[in-house]
């Protein structure tokens, strides 16, 4: 009877534990923030029916499918988090700060309350601990702003452009478009605000793409809300030089590339700044249309080109996000249509040959001085696998003999002990 006993716990602990595997896929969500750590690429918050505190990661260190994408959860944050943005520690490359954002406090399962409680969190993602850590000369006039993008310099400085602090129109009647130049020097958490010329202008939902030049690149966004809404021109690209704290305007020339926001970009190794999607809204504020198009701005000559694309496109996305991973450029949730439709799959685009993949392929080393060695190796391993899968297979077969044999056995007996739903065989 004993055995039975631990058959029907094998069974119960294996079929929940299946359970839980099938259930780690995040749920469809956008405004979320994202950033690449190492291997992992992280996505803090978003909107999923509330504002959500969730911490999700794609572990890209080995062989990626895009139809079972490898999800794992983190830690949640402290709060609820849409429209705010991140970045990496350059110091310790573990360390993620989130700048700014809408935070809410959930009152119930299905409704959250703004709630202001810090412009700045830090995650270590060694531990998975949450902190928001105290500030050096904070400037109130940030407090609940969002709609932003931040960069980090490799000394530690975050740059933070413009945004808003409207939140809806009921908590926010009365709100504000930025233009000033915020900054964070995580080295010393020390904060700093430059308020800029009339002539730059306050827009915000833009993305912000640091050159290795020290240049910031402001693609996209716009000015104000519903009627009174002006785009960005993708014409004239604005710039902030992080060394000289300058403002310049870049014209382009090349294709032209419809303005919008809520779009996403990614910088290439020799500075091409791919964006993708995005969002264009119609007089009295509704979004009208999501693009799903691919632009290349090459940041030496200031031209934008439209290459051609092949494989199964991605569908038309904005409030997403994108990262760059090596030679892909990973598109993770956001909309899909201007109903408001928004989902949790990730597309990718191989940016060698602007190619849309469905897989990435874990990196093989390549190396033909001692490949010969690595396949004498793989042989000697291959055995010893083969030996263990041999193992386990013949372990599996008797678990399940007994398993099969005690179910037809004992129907009776197992309906009573395994409760509904954990009991899966
Ligand atoms: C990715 O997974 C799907 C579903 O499991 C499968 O049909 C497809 O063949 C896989 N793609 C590759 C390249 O392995
Ligand atoms: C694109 O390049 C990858 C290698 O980076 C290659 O595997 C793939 O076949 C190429 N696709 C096309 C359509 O050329
Ligand atoms: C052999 O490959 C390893 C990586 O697998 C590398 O560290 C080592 O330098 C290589 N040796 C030679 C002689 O190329």
């Amino acid at each position: 009877m004993k055995l039975l006993y631990y058959v029907f716990f094998f069974v119960i602990f294996g079929s929940r534990y299946f359970f839980v595997i099938c259930q780690n896929v995040p749920s469809p969500r956008y405004q979320q923030t994202s950033t690449l750590v190492g291997t992992r690429l992280y996505f803090f918050g978003g909107v999923s029916i509330i504002p959500s505190n969730e911490v999700w990661y794609l572990d890209l260190s080995s062989s990626l499918n895009i139809s079972t994408p490898p999800w794992h959860s983190d830690v949640v944050m402290p709060v609820g988090y849409n429209f705010g943005t991140s970045c990496l520690s350059p110091i310790d490359n573990s360390t993620v700060f989130l700048i700014g954002g809408r935070t809410w406090m959930a009152t119930s399962a299905t409704t959250a309350d703004y709630s202001y409680t810090s412009s700045v969190y830090k995650f270590d993602s060694k531990t998975s601990q949450w902190a928001a850590p105290a500030i050096n000369n904070f400037n109130s006039s940030f407090t609940s702003r969002n709609l932003i993008k931040a960069v980090i310099d490799n000394n530690g400085k975050i740059f933070i452009f413009g945004g808003t602090n409207f939140i809806n129109s009921i908590k926010t009647p009365i709100y504000n478009f930025y233009n000033d130049m915020n900054t964070l020097d995580i080295t010393t958490m020390t904060w700093s605000t430059q308020t800029q010329p009339q002539s730059v202008l306050d827009y915000f939902a833009y993305t912000a793409t640091l050159l290795s030049s020290g240049l910031i690149v402001y693609i996209g966004g716009h000015s104000g809300l519903n009627a009174s809404a002006s785009y960005n021109r993708m014409a004239q690209i604005q710039a902030f030089d992080t060394k000289f704290y300058t403002w310049s305007t870049k014209p382009t020339s090349g294709s032209t590339i419809v303005p919008r926001r809520h779009h996403s970009a990614v910088l290439t190794q020799s500075g091409n700044i791919i964006i993708y999607g995005g969002e264009a809204l119609d007089s009295s504020g509704n979004v009208t249309y999501l693009f799903s198009d691919i632009a290349v701005l090459n940041t030496n000559s200031w031209v934008w080109s439209v290459p051609g694309i092949s494989g199964t496109s991605a569908p038309p996305l904005t409030q997403h996000s994108a990262a760059l991973y090596k030679n892909y450029m990973i598109l993770a949730f956001g909309m899909t249509s201007a109903s408001n439709l928004y989902t949790n799959k990730i597309y990718i685009l191989d940016i060698q040959n602007y190619t849309w993949v469905t897989t990435i392929n874990k990196p093989t080393t390549t190396n033909p001085d001692n490949s010969s060695t690595d396949q004498a190796n793989n042989n000697s391993s291959n055995l010893y696998i083969g030996i263990g899968i041999g193992m386990g297979i013949v372990i599996l077969a008797v678990v399940l003999f007994v398993i099969g044999y005690f179910i037809y056995k004992n129907r009776h007996k197992q309906e009573i002990i395994a409760t509904p739903g954990t009991y899966n065989i």
